[in-house]
Parts: structure tokens; sequence; C-alpha cells
């Protein structure tokens, strides 16, 4: 029997919005010390909304299936709302995930996080010039 829920499996096997976006205009990337798995997470946004996400994780079925379900819940958020996920939500959204892998899906919202901060300090800059 599977530690999974079949939303999990469904998007393991199905990933949505994987792969590196053409013209991005921001990437987060986040490692996770413990297992030395590796997630980006790419945005397009045209604006303050992520119109395009796309991703690439080298990691675990839990860091891949909650990578795919952050990039469905980002597409088309504001950047304000983008920022408000957490991996709570997207631990809901996929119907739990057991215990021992929770901290694999820090890993999606803590890179989409860092990709839009990244965003705004590089528009802070040009709007300053
Ligand atoms: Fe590394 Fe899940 S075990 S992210």
């Amino acid at each position: 029997m599977s530690i999974y829920t079949e939303k999990v499996l469904e998007h393991f096997k199905n990933p949505r919005n994987q792969g590196k976006i053409k013209d991005y205009d921001s990437f987060g990337e986040k490692g996770n010390p413990v297992c030395g798995d590796v997630m980006h997470i790419y945005i397009k946004v045209e604006n303050d909304k992520i119109v395009d996400i796309g991703w690439e994780t080298m990691g675990c079925a839990a860091a891949i299936a909650t990578t795919s379900m952050l990039s469905e819940l980002a597409k088309g958020k504001s950047l304000d709302e983008a920022m408000k996920l957490t991996k709570q939500d997207v631990s809901d959204e996929l119907e739990g995930l057991p215990p021992v892998k929770m901290h694999c899906s820090n890993l999606a919202a803590e890179a989409l996080h860092e990709a839009i901060k990244k965003y705004r300090e590089k528009n802070k800059k040009k709007k300053t010039k």
C-alpha cells in the first residue's frame, strides 16, 4: 500500500507545468540539506501577476507532486497572493502528505517565494535607475 494519497500519485505521474519556461522573468532555487534534493521554479510576470510558471525538481515523489500542485495554485495569481501560499496549502490540496514527507513540501513554496523576492528586487532596481 502506498503512503501517498491518490492525488499525490496522480501529480507525480502527470506533473503539471514541468520544465524550464522560455523568457522567464525570475527564478528561485531551494535545496533540502537533509536529503540533497533540489528544486528550481521559473516565473513569468505581467502586471504583477504570474502568467506562466515552470519548474525542475530533482527529488522524491512528494517533492515532484508538491511542485506540480504549487505551480497550479500559483499560476494566474498576483505576486501578493502567491507570496501567501504555504506548504500547508499545497499539502491540503493534495489531500495530505505523510508526516515524514512534510519537509519535502517546504521546497516548492520557498523556491516560489524566492523567485518572487528576486523579481521584486530586480524591478525595484530598474525603477530607481
Ligand atoms: Fe528530499 Fe523529499 S526526500 S524532498
